[in-house]
């Protein structure tokens, strides 16, 4: 498999050659823009100044005060995550920050908090996953985790988080998978929003990410996906509508690789036909950072700013592998940009749209009259709550037969916590969105911090992780290894074996080589469980992995995902009940990786003349085709077990027309679930709706409403949706629009997609 150099690492390398240069070390909080922006003076009373004015009619009044040479410049970058500033006219640089998952630190035009021997030492709260924060089926959580990382991202004195990374998880192998928000647009949609009103509540500009279907990693700059209109829009364009529409998003991301035959930097049909056009996007468009390869073909397709740009972009592009891996650059550089106007190839008027809409989203979000200054708390008390409310919701209880948990206290004398994820903290997975965290507790601390004095807690590694130490990769460390896990597990009353990969295995710029645990973890886990059959399972992974060697044997299973800074501490909690298990897959855990529905059509596998990606398996994305197919995935989307019972009643459906409308505009639904167990827990409610009269062909069903409910024990509650008509809608590739059929739809709701637990008639007209 061919491997492209890691941007991740060129930027590293790109830091490194330039660090003497441009790297100017800031304490924590302080501004840390390139360019110095000089007073506003040379205009006091230009109408772009009064912040009381609409943003539009400021960006009208600039535009006419500003030269072809200072239009051109701004649609390229002065540094690694500064936009271009004209200081004549007080316009800022927008100073970047990555993420999504909490703020990777950038400081100065390329430098990272955690490079050893680096001078800076601002180190941020490390976030659970995307795909963990998904499991919480939580948005106002999500909304405050984008609040608290707006804050951090303002005390680092920067204006933008590049995320959130909205990619759905096609393909089990994605190295990507822990960022993005599951299988489910809807899901993913809800979260977007959330986390983008999040961060813009704090004046912070999100980014959302990476328009559009950047579903792998492998060959990530030259892959070609195959999409059909309806499977983009109904699959892998909806959480970018509704970030953009309901979430109000100043700006999108491009991708790295190319549908349909163009790069997504260049798509005219993406970024122009469905973004500015469709969905009415007033923002900018920033390219993923070396994604570029023309200077007209870019700008006029719709691309507003390239990134990165100046000084580091020309060392890092000269690089030798940054072109090998595929990478573009340097092409909408303030001559090159000019050039292509002076020769009629750019009107005038694209450039005042490109340059406009920077301009609009730095009135908006308020940097322009209040610039961040840098200061304030990072890592606080309430930013760090959030971060552990996130991890502990996240966390799905799998198995439980014989209710091994919660740990019975009363009973339990000692525990043997095993395995190469137990006593490692592995907060994320590896490249832009990795966050360097002030500290990390893992599994082992978290259960030896919560077990106290009373209960005996042994550790053992078990395996050594896979690229980690050779020393334990020889025959007699593994037997060694394994010895003392088998000793440990067989004297202690129960087992916890935490399982998984790590950021080197699981990351950007690489996809996972195989759904296999790494490193002899399987053999781990029977030889643990054969030892002591109290065994709990714990995954600490993103992507889904194969369980089917030890499975049957297994009687708890718990996949903590990758859970920021806090992971050890949320798992504590669930395992020993102080905190019951809430979450729910985000996405199916096939048996194997061959039951995925793009496992034929996966790069490596299905790979055609030039890099072409078939997406043959269409809207049949995850459940929508486990369970339209009857393929028996291991475990179910939107399936989590608790340590109390729900049950669901009542299930109404009251059809409703809007005032002067003709016909059905919407139905509430209505039921009421009850915590029938003795202990207070959280149910995520999901609304399915099924269509079985349409003339397209359609998936069984589809997640169109989800809400999570806190229930005491003998609790009820009634929970209520309202639906619209697009929740009965297919995009329709002869219409090209949304489409509902009139006939009978069937409002399923239940517990996952395999469980419904309710269903009830709704008749379109
Ligand atoms: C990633 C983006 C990231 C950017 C800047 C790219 O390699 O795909 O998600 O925001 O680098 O670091």
């Amino acid at each position: 498999m061919r491997r492209t150099l890691t941007l991740f690492s060129a930027t590293l390398l790109a830091a490194a050659t330039f660090a003497a240069i441009v790297l100017q070390p800031q304490a924590a909080g302080q501004s840390a823009a390139p360019v110095a922006v000089p007073a506003r003076a040379s205009h006091p009373s230009a109408p772009y100044k009064n912040p009381h004015l609409p943003a539009d009619k400021r960006v009208a009044d600039l535009l006419k005060r500003m030269t072809p040479e200072e239009k051109a410049s701004m649609l390229a970058g002065s540094g690694w995550m500064e936009s271009m500033p004209i200081p004549r006219l007080g316009i800022p640089a927008i100073k970047m920050a990555d993420g999504p998952l909490g703020v990777r630190s950038w400081a100065g035009s390329s430098a990272i908090t955690g490079i050893p021997g680096s001078p800076l030492k601002v180190l941020f709260t490390s976030f659970p996953a995307g795909v963990a924060m998904a499991a919480t089926w939580d948005p106002e959580l999500v909304q405050r985790e984008g609040q608290a990382i707006g804050q951090e991202v303002k005390a680092l004195g920067r204006d933008m988080i590049l995320g959130p990374t909205v990619n759905i998880n096609r393909v089990p192998l994605w190295g990507r998978n822990f960022e993005g928000y599951g299988e489910d647009p809807y899901l993913a949609a809800r979260l977007g929003v959330a986390y983008v009103k999040g961060v813009q509540s704090e004046g912070v500009i999100p980014s959302v990410k990476h328009f559009d279907a950047n579903n792998e990693e492998f060959e990530r700059h030259r892959i070609d996906e195959q999409i059909d209109a309806r499977t983009l829009h109904e699959i892998y364009l909806p959480a970018f509508k509704a970030a953009i529409q309901e979430g109000g998003a100043w700006t999108v991301m491009s991708a790295y690789n190319l549908v349909n035959g163009v790069h997504c930097a260049e798509s005219t049909a993406l970024l122009t036909d469905v973004l500015k056009k469709e969905f009415d996007f007033k923002g900018f468009v920033v390219s993923d950072w070396g994604s570029t390869y023309s200077t007209a073909a870019t700008v006029n397709a719709g691309m507003d700013l390239e990134m990165p740009g100046g000084p580091p972009m020309q060392a890092w592009f000269a690089l030798p592998g940054t072109r090998a891996a595929g990478n573009g650059a340097g092409w909408l550089t303030a001559d090159k940009v000019l050039a292509e106007v002076k020769a009629g190839h750019i009107s005038e008027a694209t450039l005042d749209d490109n340059v406009g809409r920077i301009l609009r989203v730095i009135f908006l979000s308020g940097i322009f009259d209040h610039p961040h200054a840098g200061g304030g708390e990072v890592n606080t008390p309430a930013q760090v709550a959030v971060a552990l409310q996130g991890a502990t919701e996240s966390i799905v209880l799998l198995k439980n037969t014989r209710s091994l948990l919660p740990l019975n206290e009363k009973k339990i004398h000692s525990i043997a916590v095993i395995g190469p994820n137990a006593v490692v903290a592995r907060t994320g997975g590896g490249g832009s969105s990795l966050v360097a965290p002030k500290y990390a507790i893992s599994p082992l601390d978290g259960i030896r911090k919560r077990a106290g004095s009373g209960i005996e807690v042994k550790s053992a590694l078990g395996v050594g992780m896979e690229g980690e130490d050779p020393a334990l990769d020889t025959a007699e460390a593994r037997a060694r290894l394994l010895k003392e896990a088998v000793d440990a597990a067989a004297h202690a009353d129960v087992a916890v074996v935490v399982v998984g990969r790590y950021e080197k295995i699981e990351r950007e710029d690489f996809d996972v080589k195989t759904m296999d645990l790494p490193a002899g973890q399987d053999e781990l886990i029977a030889a643990v469980e054969q030892a002591n059959p109290r065994t709990i399972v714990v995954l600490n992974t993103g992507d889904p992995v194969t369980m089917t060697r030890w499975i049957d044997k297994t009687q708890a299973l718990v996949d903590m995902w990758y859970g920021g800074q806090e992971g050890g501490a949320a798992l504590a909690a669930i395992l020993f009940g102080d905190a019951n298990p809430s979450g729910k897959l985000p996405l199916s855990l096939p048996k194997e990786f061959k039951d995925s529905p793009a496992a034929a059509n996966y790069p490596v596998s299905g790979l055609g003349a030039g890099l072409k990606v078939n997406y043959a398996e269409g809207i049949y994305v995850g459940y929508r085709y486990y369970d339209t197919k009857n393929v028996e995935p291991l475990f179910p989307f939107g399936f989590g077990l608790s340590y109390t019972s729900f049950e669901y009643s009542g299930l109404t459906v009251t059809p409703y027309v809007s005032a002067g409308k003709a016909g059905l505009t919407g139905a509430v639904v209505s039921l009421k679930v009850r915590n029938t167990g003795s202990r207070a827990g959280a149910e995520v409610v999901e609304l399915y709706v099924h269509d079985g009269h349409s003339k397209i062909d359609r998936p069984v069903h589809e997640l169109k409403g989800f809400r999570r409910v806190a229930l005491k024990p003998g609790e009820t509650q009634t929970v209520a949706f309202t639906l619209g008509r697009a929740a009965l809608s297919y995009w329709s590739p002869e219409k090209k629009e949304w489409t509902a059929d009139p006939g009978t739809f069937e409002i399923q709701v239940g517990a996952s997609s395999r469980d419904i637990r309710l269903r009830a008639p709704l008749v379109l007209k």
